[in-house]
This record gives C-alpha cells, structure tokens and sequence, in this order.
C-alpha cells in the first residue's frame, strides 16, 4: 500500500525520516506521520513522540517542531484502507501507554476480532485503523515476553498483509520491522541503519541493501543487523549493491509506473479477493455491504454509473450479474445519466465505478440517485474519497495507489470486486453451492495464470513493433470481451494517440468493416467461449478484405493460427472470468506502442488522472 521509512543511528532522525517519505510520496498517499525516540537516558528515561498530519508531507514537515531531537524514528505515508483519512487515523500508531510506537503497510483482515478481543482485555484504542491492533498485542505480549518475543507472538495471530517498522520507549536502541505481502528494504549505513518500503528512500543514505522476504523479521540496532523467520530461526542474508537512481528505484525498476502497476496485477487482485472469496463454500463476503444485505435482497434492478474504464468494468459487471445473479442492469455512462430523467425508487439500487472516488460525472449521479430514492452504492479504489463517504454503502478495491493516468490495476481489481458481488447476490438469489464454488476455485486461480501470461510481454512487445506504422485500429469482441474490446481501444487511443473503435464483434457487417484494409488492422478478443464461432467468421470476413488481425485466443487454440496475423494466448478460464486475462495483453499492447512511438505513457497529453471537473 503506501510508505515507511525508519533511521537508527547517530544523526538526528527528524529531518531523515522527512526527506523519505519526500521520496516515497510518488506511491501516493492521504496522510502521513512520524515517531522519534527522543530524550534516550534523560532523567526520565526515553520518550517517544509523535506527530501526525492528514494531506501531505509538508503539512507534517510544518508541525514537526525544530527541536525535536533523537537518532532513532519511524515514519509513513498512509492510503487508507480501514479508517478514513485523518490525524486521528495517520500512523505511527501506539499501544496504550505510548510506549510501543509502529507504522504499517498493508491490511490486517481479522483485525475486528483481535480488536475486540483486545478492548476486553480493557485496551483503549485511539484510531479506527486495523493497524493500531498490532501495537496493542505487542503490549499484551509484552506482559510476559520482551521486545523482539512479543513481536513475534503478535505477527502470528495476524491474518492479512503487513510492512511494519516498529520501536519501543523502553528498548531505545532497538527497532524492528517484519515483512509479510508489503515490502520492506533495510539500508545498511556505517554505524547507521535505515529501512524502508522501497529503495528510493534509501539510495541517499547507502547502495548496501537487504530485501527482507514475507515471514521474515529484522532487529536492527545502529552498527547491525539480524534477520529471523517468525519462528525465531535465524536467516542468513546477502547484502545486494544498488545500482538503480531514485526515479528508477520509485518504479521498482521498471521504465513507467503503467507498466509497473500492469506487473502488480497478480497482486492487486489478490488484495481484492482476500478474506472476502469464501471458496469452500462458494460464495463472497464484503463487509461494506453487510448492513444493506437484506435490501439488496429486494431489489429488483441496478443501475451502474460511471466513466471511462471504469464504464467498461461496468459493462463487464452487468454480463456477470444478469447470468449469474439474475438480476437486470443497467450500465450507464454518469455524464449522461447525470441529465437524463433516470426512473428510480427504492427497488433500484445506483453504483458507481470509480478509481479516485472524486469523478465529477459520477458523484453528480450518484446524488442525483440519492434525490430519486435508490440505495447508492461504490466500487472504489481510493478510501475515504467522495464517492465512497456520499454512497450509502460499498466495496474497495483495495489496490493501492494507481500512478499511471491509464488505468490498469484498478480496472481488474474492479472487475474481482463484481465477480465477488456477483457471488454475493447470486447465492442470495438461486446460485446454486456447485456453480459457486466452481466460480470461487476458477477466480482463485486468476491471479497465478495472469503471472504466468506477464512472463510472455516480450512476445507482445515483439507484436506491438510490427504495428508501430499503422495509426487505426478497429478492436472487436462479443459478450463478456465486447467491452474488453473497448477497453482496449481506449488504452490505445489514451498512451499511444492512435485513433482506434472498439465494436461489438457482431456490429462489423453494420458498418466497420467498410473501414477495412491492409492499413487498418484488427484486434479480436476472441477466447474459446460461447460465442468463439461467430467470432472467427467476422475474423474471416475481415480477413478476405485484406484486414491484418491479431488474435486474444485460449491457449491451445491452433485452428486460430489459420486465420490470424498475429495470436496472443490467454489461460483456459470460465467465460466470465476471461475478460480479467484478456485485458492484461491488450494493457501492453498499448504500453508497447505507446513506448514506441515515443510517448510520456504515465503523463499523456491533455489527460488527468481524476477528473473532477466536468
Ligand atoms: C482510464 O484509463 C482513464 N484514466 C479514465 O477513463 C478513467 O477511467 C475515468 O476518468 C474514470 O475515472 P475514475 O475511475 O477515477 O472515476
Ligand atoms: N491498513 C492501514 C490503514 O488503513 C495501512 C494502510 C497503508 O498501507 O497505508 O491505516
């Protein structure tokens, strides 16, 4: 998710920590905070402070006060996931009695019942975070256990993901930090440490870096280092010499952050499924909409509303529940929903699909539906946003800030979020347990096929070269992959300007194709599904017409080879999971030309990342 940084050492930390989260604020964020050790061996022993800010860095630089002494620190930039974005709710975050201090990357899914646990044992909590959990179990171990012992216990009745850098008032010269699904880096100085969630926030300081691995914990002192398992085995680990700048280092070292977030799918859709895709029992859980559950049971109709990609998530969502739901839907773009004379009542249920939560189109909608009556409710990326305080009730995607103005990541985590709905409401509404679960097993296996498909973007770079010349493009697809086809065509026309429709495969013979010769290639997003025959004869007729074509095809599917220029394959997947796999080559193809004709893929021209005007 966001950011932390950690010094041990001899210089003073205040000003370190500051210019790290500078470095990591490129991973986007809504808040931010820092705790230093100060006053180590002062007449009353050491203190922790700690000040926090919600906005950006500068506004914690500004509060951080001059004489804040002390060699020893944690700080973070938070993106909210449980608790919105506010002072109360920025990291570090303490135990009771302020005296263990930690800041947190990540999601702790069965923080509720550790939190519960925790205020009978009578723990105050001052923040609504997940997070704040583990430094009260810290406190509760640390009745019986030191430090590092009490740590450990704690990291073991965690479910969910977690950075975390950690330090205590009573061990000054001590911190600790543990890695399970959210990376963290120690920076090895002379007579100094440094940790952090990436490299950037490291480079100044050394080039000698550690990686720590998921289960693994560190206890850094300032001239040293030791890395245990969470069992207290002790991991021996080599040291690796940087060679990367800090832009380099921010990308994780690859070229853009589009390309980056593409290669963090695999991830991102973990994040959205996790503790919410019930396999054994075939069905989804999503807390947000526990307290609508029984008037989702009535109603009869859902309108989607939302813009650009996250229109085309919609248009995914509303195959999936009509099939698999039984419900109607109604997909429509928010700009133009937003005038028309929608008919709603209480029977109509509005979501919105947004990445930033701040779409002026969408929010404009979504209380346009609240004037008319319907239950409002959001698939949203970013916590706290508008969208998701103003609808009555809704699900995050959970997958951390999306850089790139293009969306990637967020488009498949909101397509995860409508399998779990679909789920959801099916199971409410005559799924049976079998056609569940066989849904629940199939989308559990997604996130490892799409690792497995990211292992071949050479091949599509190789492909997107052959193309760089040509400046149309007619994207086509039927049924689930229709809007995929769309999907497609906007990356395109997005990174890489080139003019390209996307079109219901059977909607060529009623116009399109009067489009087609050598110069204007084809793409056909054409799995073996139901509708894989109807696909391959518009392949056929476009080919007869001199039309290039490259194929988004089922692994093993040779007869396609026949007909097609070029053929990307996807894993074999149930028909309505397939557009999850079949945007991701669509995703690079557009990167690749986009690169190749020599774009600025993260910033394009004349684009916003939100657009919150109208
Ligand atoms: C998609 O690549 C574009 N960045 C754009 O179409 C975007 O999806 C649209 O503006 C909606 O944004 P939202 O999801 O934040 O509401
Ligand atoms: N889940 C934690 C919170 O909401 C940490 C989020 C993050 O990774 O920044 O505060």
């Amino acid at each position: 998710m966001c950011g932390i940084i950690g010094y041990i050492g001899k210089q003073n930390a205040a000003p370190i920590l500051i210019e790290g989260l500078k470095r990591l604020e490129y991973r986007g964020y809504d808040s931010a905070g820092l705790a230093i050790v100060s006053q180590v061996g002062g007449k009353n022993g050491s203190s922790i402070v700690a000040v926090k800010s919600v906005g950006r860095v500068a506004n914690l630089e500004n509060k951080v006060s001059e004489q804040l002494e002390g060699v020893v620190g944690i700080a973070h930039t938070r993106w909210a996931t449980h608790g919105k974005p506010c002072d109360r709710n920025s990291h570090p975050h303490s135990d009771c009695n302020g005296k263990i201090w930690l800041a947190h990357n990540g999601i702790i899914e069965n923080y509720q019942e550790l939190k519960d646990i925790l205020i009978r044992k009578k723990h105050v909590f001052k923040s609504e975070t997940d997070s704040e959990v583990i430094a009260h179990l810290i406190e509760e171990f640390g009745k019986k256990y030191d430090f590092k012992k009490s740590v450990l216990e704690s990291l073991k009745l965690l479910r969910g993901t977690y950075g975390l850098a950690i330090i205590h008032r009573d061990e000054p010269n001590k911190m600790i930090v543990a890695r399970l699904g959210s990376p963290l880096v120690i920076g090895v100085g002379s007579n100094e440490n440094v940790i952090a969630s990436d490299v950037s926030a490291i480079i100044r300081h050394t080039d000698q870096v550690v990686y720590l691995e998921d289960g693994e914990v560190a206890v850094i002192t300032p001239d040293n280092y030791e890395v245990f398992s969470v069992k207290n085995r002790a991991v021996s680990k080599e040291v690796t010499k940087l060679d990367w700048s800090i832009e380099k280092a921010q990308k994780h070292g690859f070229d853009h952050f589009m390309l980056k977030e593409i290669f963090e799918q695999p991830e991102t859709i973990q994040n959205a499924t996790r503790g919410r895709l019930v396999v054994p029992e075939g069905r989804a859980k999503l807390g947000g909409l526990r307290h609508v559950a029984d008037q989702l049971r009535g109603i009869e109709k859902i309108v989607i509303v939302s813009c650009g990609t996250s229109y085309y998530a919609g248009l995914v969502g509303e195959y999936m529940l009509e099939e698999y739901a039984g419900i109607p839907v109604e997909v429509e773009y928010a700009s133009e929903f937003r005038y028309r004379k929608p008919i709603l009542n209480d029977k109509v249920a509005v979501l919105a699909i947004s990445q930033s939560g701040e779409t002026a189109d969408t929010l404009a909608a979504i209380r346009e539906a609240k004037e008319k009556g319907a239950l409002t409710l959001g698939i949203v990326n970013t916590v706290g946003s508008t969208i998701a305080r103003e609808t009555d009730a809704g699900t995050y995607n959970h997958a951390g800030p999306e850089i790139g103005v293009a969306s990637t990541k967020a488009f498949t985590s909101q397509l995860s979020v409508f399998v779990l709905l679909t789920l959801m409401l099916g199971r409410q509404r005559g799924m049976s347990f079998v056609m569940g679960q066989r849904i629940a097993t199939e989308m559990a296996k997604i996130p490892k096929q799409i690792e497995k498909m990211l292992k071949t973007s050479k091949d599509i770079k190789k492909i997107a070269k052959k193309y760089l010349k040509y400046q149309n493009f007619l994207y086509m697809g039927r049924k689930y992959n229709y809007p995929i086809a769309l999907e497609g065509s906007l990356k395109i026309k997005e990174i890489a300007y080139v003019h390209a429709e996307g079109y219901p495969s059977g909607e060529m013979k009623h116009g399109p194709i009067a489009l087609i010769d050598k110069n204007f290639p084809s793409i056909f997003v054409t799995p073996k599904d139901s509708v894989y025959e109807k696909n391959l004869s518009g392949m056929q007729e476009i080919k007869a017409r001199g039309g290039k074509i490259i194929a988004i095809a089922t692994e093993g599917d040779k007869a396609i080879q026949k007909i097609a220029d070029d053929v990307i394959y996807i894993p074999k997947t149930l028909e309505m999971l397939t557009p999850l796999l079949s945007v991701i080559p669509l995703q690079l193809l557009a990167y690749y030309v986009g690169v190749g004709r020599g774009y600025d893929v993260d910033k394009p021209r004349n684009l916003a990342k939100s657009v919150t005007v109208e």
